[in-house]
């Protein structure tokens, strides 16, 4: 098999389907140092939808709201509350790219087609995953405008947090469906499984969840896929299910090359993260030897650390972003650990719990 079938280069950035966009921009500029670049709404001309594109480093959002009940999006906000639709992806031939994945197996969401303003013109397609989630292919013709065709420069600058660029990102699948799913990214992208977790590594004393990574080959794209495992007790992966009405994005991971600094800015803004209890860090300096970070620093501000044998890594876990407990972010920083915080699953799901249980969907 080609080792990346659909000329795969980036993603080019995350849609999230959201009630109210106005409001949600200014929660990730204020909150998360997003930057809004452009917009698009009656103003521009576009009469469906308004959409608000926000970047920080490389990482690009789009928060999009219907502006009449009829549009699709205002469906998809009815069953699924905020919540991601597209995780866009940059290819070197959109139409190529579509008929690749569709002869590869895919489900068509749209057909390839040109989107053009005075700036120039991309090809764009796209093609279904989990849920109602899309993947849209966007290859570039001659635009050079501020974010895709359509949208108006409405520059607003942020007070950066230091986040760079998408890490990873998670979907969460219904029970027996994590296989088929990964089978899914590796027929259709030529992805490879890089790391999975069992039962055996992420459970607690009530619940359980397994997880396998995809990633291509350059390891620039990595997608996650969970699947609840069995348990005494309802697992964070059903409760995301319920709440969100079906499979769809769990959590953004968001690279930081200082997470102190990302994260106490987070922090500073209102941003609120999961804690896990002081025993976490009477345990840590043996589980995971020296580090340059301050301990002290790193309790203060609820960070998780995980080594593994090509370095270490350290983590942090924001609570739900919208009401219905379903999607979050993770702010991560890699000091030569490639993997995704094993060490820190136990207590980091026995936190999620604590808080599943105070919402009553234990
Ligand atoms: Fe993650």
């Amino acid at each position: 098999m080609p080792a990346n079938p659909l000329q795969l280069k980036r993603i080019h950035h995350v849609e999230f389907y959201v009630g109210n966009a106005r409001q949600a921009a200014y929660f990730y500029r204020h909150g998360f140092g997003f930057s809004q670049i452009a917009y698009r709404g009656l103003e521009t001309g576009e009469r469906q939808v308004t959409s608000y594109a926000l970047g920080q480093g490389k990482a690009r959002l789009l928060l999009t709201t219907p502006l009449s009940a009829d549009h699709f999006a205002a469906e998809h906000i009815r069953r699924h509350g905020d919540g991601v639709r597209d995780i866009a992806l940059q290819v070197a031939d959109a139409d190529a790219a579509f008929a690749e994945a569709v002869r590869r197996g895919a489900e068509p969401a749209e057909e390839p087609h040109d989107e053009r303003d005075d700036r120039g013109g991309i090809r764009r397609a796209a093609i279904r995953t989990y849920g109602d989630t899309i993947h849209s292919l966007i290859s570039y013709r001659d635009y050079d405008g501020p974010f895709l065709p359509g949208f108006a420069a409405a520059p607003i600058a942020a007070d950066d947090a230091g986040i760079l660029h998408i890490d990873h990102i998670v979907g969460n699948v219904e029970l027996g469906k994590m296989n088929e799913w990964a089978d899914f990214y590796h027929r259709v992208f030529g992805f490879e499984r890089f790391i999975s977790f069992d039962d055996k590594d992420i459970s607690t004393e009530y619940s359980a969840l397994m997880s396998i990574v995809m990633s291509d080959d350059s390891h620039a794209v990595k997608f996650p896929i969970n699947e609840p495992a069995p348990g005494r007790k309802k697992s964070q992966i059903d409760e995301y299910l319920e709440a969100y009405g079906g499979p769809g994005v769990q959590h953004i991971a968001l690279l930081t090359g200082d997470v102190i600094k990302t994260v106490s800015h987070l922090q500073r803004s209102g941003i609120e993260f999961l804690r896990v209890p002081d025993s976490y860090y009477q345990a840590l300096p043996a589980r995971v030897g020296k580090i340059s970070e301050p301990l002290e620093t790193i309790q203060t501000l609820s960070l998780l650390v995980d080594r593994d044998q090509e370095g270490y890594l350290l983590q942090i876990f924001s609570r739900p972003v919208q009401d219905r407990p379903t999607v979050f972010f993770e702010i991560i920083q890699r000091k030569g650990s490639r993997g995704f915080g094993k060490g820190n699953f136990k207590a980091l799901f026995e936190a999620i719990e604590l808080e599943q249980a105070r919402r009553g969907n234990l």
